[in-house]
């Protein structure tokens, strides 16, 4: 039976993990997955969540299950971070927790499946991550344009999306700091998606990986905020592995709208069995210590400031690059500056790619995207250098 498998390659992105781990060179640069790091290269554990979780494990009397929900503390808390401070919209919005923000997408897929949904659009380059799992539930992914050549977000492709949709069609689109692209939608081009899902029947799953990392915690749930205000329904998919420094812990939640408060109890009992059929019940931990995070006041200012300086960095080696456009030349990076979050992408081609690594020891993934929290003050003048000679 089982040797009716066939072999299927390993995610790229992950395995340029071990890729770099072997590679001996000191001087080595990890680009690849999206981690952030500081000016050291390290990636600690906030000194918030280290507190919380030190509460935790003074305080937790018992590890006993919770349910497929998870730590509805946790869920609810989280809540005036992303929706504003009306966070439930009048008991039009409620969550579940969810293993990270993949198992938060892939709750928002297949409970978009259950309500009808068959086709998802996708705006490319996108998180290599999001059509397997749209057609893992088995629907039909359809791609559309993302971002064009001068750095900015492809309106048109989007509005055109949204404006032909039929009934059975949902958008998935990110919250903020684009993966890969960096490349986010300004103010007002988010207006004229949130005007145009007003008038559409299109079903919007909005992916928000990144909040606090772009140009403020505020800022960053602007867009979201936007469409939820003026869309009926939503699907929201949320990741606290990079705004809190997470990741192994898998700290996600899921949200929906809903018209009317009443459909509610319907939306969350299909997310509760969803969530039970895939993975029982989220882990616990990490949420936990999110929520003890948020309900003190301390805590609280404390995960902020930490969040700012990382925004900060990630700032600073933005501008550094772009301030290095003329040294490199064939590579466009000026534009680096505007964009927002952990990732760019440069327009190499493999064989630039596989020469950064080979004679520069420079890891990226196969796309063109370069994690910038890579870079350092350390290196990055070697990054600046290397990709001149591959792009000369
Ligand atoms: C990334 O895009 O590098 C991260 O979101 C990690 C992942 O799971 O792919």
């Amino acid at each position: 039976m089982l040797d009716r498998l066939q072999d299927t390659p390993p995610d790229a992105l992950l395995a340029l993990i071990a890729q770099f781990a072997a590679d001996e060179r000191e001087d080595k640069i990890d680009l690849g997955v999206g981690v952030y790091r500081t000016d050291d290269g390290a990636t600690p554990v906030f000194g918030a969540i280290k507190a919380a979780e030190q509460r935790l494990w003074e305080e937790q009397v018992s590890k006993s299950y919770l349910g497929p929900e998870g730590d509805r503390g946790f869920v609810h808390a989280l809540m005036p971070i992303i929706f504003g401070s009306d966070a439930t919209m009048g008991g039009r919005i409620e969550g579940v927790q969810t293993p990270g923000g993949t198992g938060a997408v892939r709750l928002a897929i297949a409970l978009a499946e259950r309500a009808g949904v068959t086709r998802v659009h996708v705006g490319t380059p996108s998180w290599p991550n999001h059509i397997p799992i749209i057609e893992d539930v088995g629907l039909e992914a359809v791609t559309f344009h993302h971002s064009n050549d001068d750095g900015s977000a492809d309106l048109d492709a989007v509005l055109g999306i949204i404006r032909q949709a039929r009934e059975g069609d949902a958008v998935l689109i990110h919250a903020c700091c684009h993966n890969p692209s960096g490349i986010d939608y300004t103010d007002e081009q988010w207006d004229a998606i949130a005007d145009a899902l007003a008038d559409s029947p299109v079903l919007p799953i909005i992916d928000s990986a990144y909040q606090g990392l772009g140009t403020g915690l505020e800022e960053d749930a602007a867009g979201l905020r936007k469409v939820l205000a003026k869309v009926p329904y939503a699907l929201i998919a949320y990741s606290c592995d990079k705004n809190f420094g997470l990741y192994r812990d898998r700290v996600g939640a899921f949200y929906a709208k809903v018209a009317e408060p009443a459909q509610m109890p319907a939306a969350m009992s299909n997310a509760a069995a969803l969530a039970r059929a895939n993975w029982s019940m989220p882990p616990d931990h990490g949420g936990a210590a999110v929520r003890i995070v948020l309900r003190d006041e301390d805590l609280r200012q404390q995960w902020l400031d930490e969040l700012d300086g990382m925004r900060q960095r990630l700032r600073w080696v933005r501008a550094t690059l772009a301030g290095a456009q003329k040294k490199v030349e064939g590579v466009p990076l000026a534009h680096l500056e505007e964009q927002n979050g952990l990732f760019a992408m440069l327009p190499l081609n493999k064989d630039q790619i596989a020469k950064l690594r080979e004679d520069h020891a420079v890891y990226m993934a196969g796309s063109g995207r370069i994690n910038i929290a890579g870079l350092t003050k350390g290196n990055i003048d070697k990054f600046i250098a290397a990709l001149a000679d591959v792009a000369g």
